[in-house]
């Protein structure tokens, strides 16, 4: 495979619910699971350290320690800048944000071992910190890949003015934009938010593309269910394939770990969906006629 940082997959399988995988609870089981998504071609794998407070990344590490031919094949993304209540030395216990130099760089430190890889292809900014110093930050983004610890830089859940602040002060481009967008969260198609992400050259990607299971409820799960019928494919594929019909390819990242799960979404996420289809999905989901 290339040294690529493209992502060159219908979507990335996300590592929120590793830790508390039972059935990839040893590195050689971890090993097989993921040996088997790189055979199917998916090889991006989104992380972040708070993932069991870090023992999602350390359980995937293990498997790449224990299978060394692995870890050339993975491509993975990884966020840092949230501190967990649990992991606040200050006294306070209180959960915040933490964009300084020295706490980016010792977070980059910490996922690379537990990682146990040469370097993050990509590495975001978790969530906006309002007490960011902007040049600061800049530089040890810059830094962390002139070092070649990580591949390209980027965030998640940032606002536009958020966002190019920080890349104002930047030489490295913000490549990849991490957004809530699903048919159970679809406000940022309507706020501008998408629009910025695409006009400003930012490759998005798509969390919790499923709503992390809410889209199957209620009148939106019944429209759902009913199309799926009519066009012979699964639900869920039907709603990854609403995702990526979207202008500018948002890349999902998705939740499930379950193997038969994961063929189906790669089976008919690409389901192509028409104009009207979209929208008829678009109103269920909203409770509200289009305007
Ligand atoms: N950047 C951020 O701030 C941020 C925030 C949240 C998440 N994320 C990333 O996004 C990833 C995905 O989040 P998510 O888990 O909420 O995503 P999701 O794909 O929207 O939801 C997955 C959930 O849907 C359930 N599900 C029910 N039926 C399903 C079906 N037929 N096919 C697939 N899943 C089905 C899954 O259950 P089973 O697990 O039982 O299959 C799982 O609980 C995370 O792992 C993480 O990497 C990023």
């Amino acid at each position: 495979m290339s040294d690529s940082l493209d992502f060159d997959v219908p979507f990335l399988l996300g590592m929120m619910r590793l830790h508390e995988a039972h059935t990839l609870n040893t590195p050689a089981r971890l090993a097989d699971w993921i040996e088997a998504r790189l055979d199917e071609g998916l090889h991006w794998f989104d992380h972040a350290d708070i993932y069991g407070k870090g023992a999602g990344e350390t359980r995937f590490g293990e498997a790449l320690r224990a299978r060394p031919a692995l870890a050339a094949r993975v491509r993975v993304v990884t966020k840092a800048d949230i501190v967990l209540p649990q992991l606040d030395d200050s006294g306070h216990g209180v959960k915040h944000y933490d964009t300084s130099p020295a706490y980016l760089k010792a977070a980059i430190d910490a996922a690379l071992s537990r990682l146990n890889v040469a370097r993050l292809d990509h590495f975001l900014l978790h969530r906006p910190d309002p007490l960011i110093e902007v040049e600061a930050t800049a530089a040890a983004l810059d830094d962390a890949i002139d070092s070649g610890k990580v591949g390209a830089v980027g965030v998640s859940n940032f606002l536009p003015e958020q966002w190019r602040r920080l890349q104002d002060a930047m030489r490295h481009p913000l490549v990849a934009h991490q957004l809530e967008l699903s048919l159970a969260h679809a406000e940022p198609l309507f706020d501008g938010r998408y629009d910025a992400v695409l006009h400003d050259g930012q490759r998005p990607l798509a969390w919790s593309p499923l709503g992390g299971g809410t889209v199957f409820e209620d009148v939106l799960g019944d429209s759902l269910t009913r199309l799926a019928e009519e066009y012979q494919v699964s639900r869920a594929g039907l709603a990854l394939a609403w995702l990526r019909r979207i202008p500018g390819g948002p890349v999902p990242v998705i939740g499930t770990l379950r193997e038969s799960r994961i063929r189906e979404l790669a089976a008919d996420g690409s389901h192509a969906i028409d104009r009207a289809t979209w929208f008829a999905l678009l109103e269920e989901s909203r409770g509200q006629r289009v305007a």
